[in-house]
């Protein structure tokens, strides 16, 4: 060995050696994904629970309104058909579910902290705390009919007890406490208590999860609340046009409201900083969704879509707001806010969430690793052995 290479190796840092290393090892090979979050992964939790979404919600992939708040699959789809499995099931889904290689607990408009409304008011009872529990009796539960050796038609559809500690669980929610602070009225300076608060309530979930066993642990950040057409003065009636200056970023999305988002962030990879110090067995990844969704809207026109602002499905102008797939009144008129032409020219679905082809193109940009922290592939992204 040249002296050079031994230099390298006593003097590099232990994650670039870990990095290093593990390119010769084998992928991680997970046996199932545990997913926890809001409406950006949730496969037909909200949709078993309450209300199903109806077409053109689905319309692209599925041909079918199938629980998804997009045209066709989400980034939690993609993550899976990338790992080789089938897609999450919603763990409250009874009906013609498997959840041998995993279950997703994500619900839409679900917070990490509780909100004080109901579902009919725009909450969801499914809070991170909830999801977690969730994963607490899942585990628990499906470990009872292999512990009876009842190994039947039920544990066929179950993952096995030791799959547990080799499954990847991945994180994607804050959005909405974000989105309830705004509504709430609150700025860059007073939701900064809030949001630490917020930062905090998150860590406990992550530490139920590693006591439950989950070692790898892929974290996704808040991506750009303030890019969401909603929220800009275009689409809502409480921001009229002419807007301060400074209130938009050069896409035209609200500053403040992706400042909060980055405050979120910036203390949640503090968070992962610390958690992997307080456990070391595990390995936590954080994922620059910001980044990653800020980068496709800022360079929409040159990755071929229409201009972040439009809204492929769903009326939101001049104050007037009918949500995709529904008749509304506009100035005296019945209207139906269906779909536009070609959703794949699209970032944003319905002004809320994203179509099938933004979703595509995020996960192509995240599941490489090169917004993640570290620069793993997710397929690499588990404690080396
Ligand atoms: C819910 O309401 C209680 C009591 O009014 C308040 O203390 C708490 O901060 C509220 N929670 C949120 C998330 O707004
Ligand atoms: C990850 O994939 C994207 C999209 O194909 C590509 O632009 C990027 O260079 C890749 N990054 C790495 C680190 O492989």
């Amino acid at each position: 060995m040249a002296i050079g290479s031994l230099v390298i190796l006593l003097f590099f840092p232990s994650w670039f050696l870990s990095v290093q290393t593990r390119e010769e090892l084998k992928s991680c090979d997970f046996p199932a994904i545990f997913n926890f979050g809001d409406s950006n992964s949730d496969t037909g939790c909200t949709a078993a629970a309450f209300y199903p979404e109806i077409l053109p919600y689905g319309q692209t992939f599925f041909h079918e309104a199938v629980g998804r708040a997009s045209d066709g699959r989400l980034i939690i789809d993609f993550i899976a058909e990338y790992l080789g499995f089938p897609y999450l099931s919603a763990y409250i889904n009874s009906i013609g579910t498997s959840y041998r290689h995993g279950a997703n607990f994500a619900a839409g408009s679900s917070t990490i902290r509780r909100q004080n409304r109901t579902y009919f008011d725009g909450g969801s009872p499914f809070t991170l705390e909830i999801q977690t529990e969730q994963l607490n009796q899942f585990k628990a539960r499906t470990g009872k009919f292999f512990n009876r050796a009842e190994r039947n038609s039920f544990t066929r559809n179950f993952p096995k007890p030791e799959d547990f500690a080799k499954a990847i669980y991945t994180f994607d929610i804050g959005q909405n406490d974000i989105a309830a602070a705004i509504s709430n009225g609150m700025g860059m300076e007073d939701s900064q208590p809030v949001i630490s608060d917020i930062v905090d309530y998150f860590a406990n979930q992550v530490q139920n999860v590693y006591e439950l066993g989950g070692r790898t642990l892929w974290i996704h950040n808040t991506g750009p609340i303030g890019c969401l057409p909603v929220a800009m003065p275009a689409h809502n009636a409480n921001k009229q046009t002419p807007v301060a200056a400074g209130y938009l970023d050069q896409n035209g999305c609200v500053q403040y409201q992706n400042d909060m988002a980055k405050d979120f962030n910036k203390k949640l990879k503090k968070l992962v900083v610390k958690l992997r110090a307080q456990f070391p067995e595990a390995s936590i990844i954080y994922v620059d969704m910001f980044s990653a969704k800020y980068e496709l809207i800022s360079n929409a026109n040159k990755e071929g879509f229409v201009d972040p602002s439009e809204i492929c499905c769903g009326y939101h102008e001049d104050g007037n707001n009918v949500n995709c797939g529904n008749k509304g009144m506009v100035n005296g008129k019945e209207i139906y806010a269906g779909s536009c032409e070609d959703p794949s020219k699209y970032i944003s679905w319905d002004g809320v969430h994203y179509t099938e082809a933004a979703n595509h193109w995020i996960a192509n940009r995240i599941l490489n690793g090169s917004f993640s922290d570290p620069p793993l592939p997710i397929q690499y992204s588990c404690p080396l052995q």
